[in-house]
């Protein structure tokens, strides 16, 4: 991987509401080939049409979401902000086919997910999930957990083992594979999440706030190592966070919501060269577009 030489301007790009997915510009534009953004940012990797989604309870009806029209390209990674209650979880579980929208559609890369409240089982199939916790089997060593999806899917022993441990490579964590989840810290735990949900080799991975549970150094380190799993994997990625700099940092579109009910308010393209560094956060272009984001969530209030 190189890193780019394109300077930060002071100029934040344009923030509007519902952009479409980038496409290729120009020689100073993504053009798929001198970045290390993956994929086809031209292709759809999810298509969410007219999404509602109510919760009826016994005291009445929720309005989680409202109208959500929303395209990621393939390999392209949207981060999804706003306040608490905004919809965000609920919107992954759409998207992860575990809750069905009370109207709308969602489609993955053209073939539909979610039409008229009916889940087609073998698209969401090719999805991974990672949530806040980890939830790894206590019983099984990382090499097991990691390999379970395949395990599910017949893969034979040798070979599930073989795949399970590249994974567990590819996530950092070579020499742990015989430990038990006990004996990983929070990060590690989460980094065997990860590389399980990348074992049958996701067309769209969906996070909900996987690393909101660890400590800020921790974190950025996470958020480097998901940022060169995005690149080699060239998965679609849709990351919940609270944090706004951990959106921007990983994104090429941050999404953001408003609460009651729930609809996209912004989609800020986050035009900042890639392989990403820390030391982008201390960029003048970095600053204005947290500034920016910010700005909007305080607006709420
Ligand atoms: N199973 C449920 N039944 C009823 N209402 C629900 C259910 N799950 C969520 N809600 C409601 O839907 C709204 C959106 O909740 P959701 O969990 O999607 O928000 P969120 O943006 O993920 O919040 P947070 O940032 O705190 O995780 C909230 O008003 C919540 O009370
Ligand atoms: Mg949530």
């Amino acid at each position: 991987m190189t890193q780019q030489t394109r300077t930060a301007t002071a100029t934040p790009p344009p923030t509007s509401p519902q952009a479409p997915p980038p496409t290729p510009a120009g020689p100073d534009e993504f053009d798929g080939r001198d970045t290390d953004r993956p994929g086809d940012p031209r292709a759809v990797g999810l298509r969410v049409a007219g999404v509602d989604k109510t919760y009826s309870t016994r005291r009445g009806d929720v309005h989680a979401l409202s109208d959500i029209d929303l395209e990621v390209g393939r390999g392209e990674f949207v981060s999804l902000v706003g306040r608490s209650g905004c919809g965000k979880t609920t919107l992954l579980r759409v998207l992860s086919g575990l809750l069905a929208p009370t109207a709308g559609t969602v489609e993955a890369g053209e073939r539909p997910a979610w039409v008229a409240g009916r889940r087609d089982d073998a698209v969401f199939a090719e999805f991974g999930l990672v949530f806040q916790e980890a939830n790894l089997f206590p019983w099984f060593t990382v090499v097991d957990n990691v390999a379970l999806p395949l395990k599910l899917r017949g893969v034979g022993r040798a070979e599930r083992r073989a795949r399970a441990t590249e994974l567990c490579a590819t996530v950092g964590l070579t020499g742990f594979e015989d430990s038990y989840p006990r004996e990983l810290s929070g990060g590690m735990r989460q980094r065997a999440a990860i590389a399980r949900a990348l074992a049958c080799d996701p067309s769209v991975l969906l996070m909900d706030e996987p690393f909101g549970a660890l400590d800020a150094m921790t974190r950025d380190r996470m958020n480097l190592e998901l940022q060169h799993i995005h690149a080699v994997s060239g998965t679609t990625v849709v990351f919940v966070t609270h944090s706004i700099s951990e959106a921007v940092f990983l994104a090429d579109r941050v999404v953001l919501l408003t609460p009651r009910p729930g609809r996209i308010r912004s989609v800020t393209p986050i035009d900042l060269p890639r392989p990403r560094s820390v030391e982008v956060e201390a960029t003048a272009e970095f600053g204005e577009l947290v500034v920016g984001l910010r700005r909007q969530l305080d607006e709420e209030d």
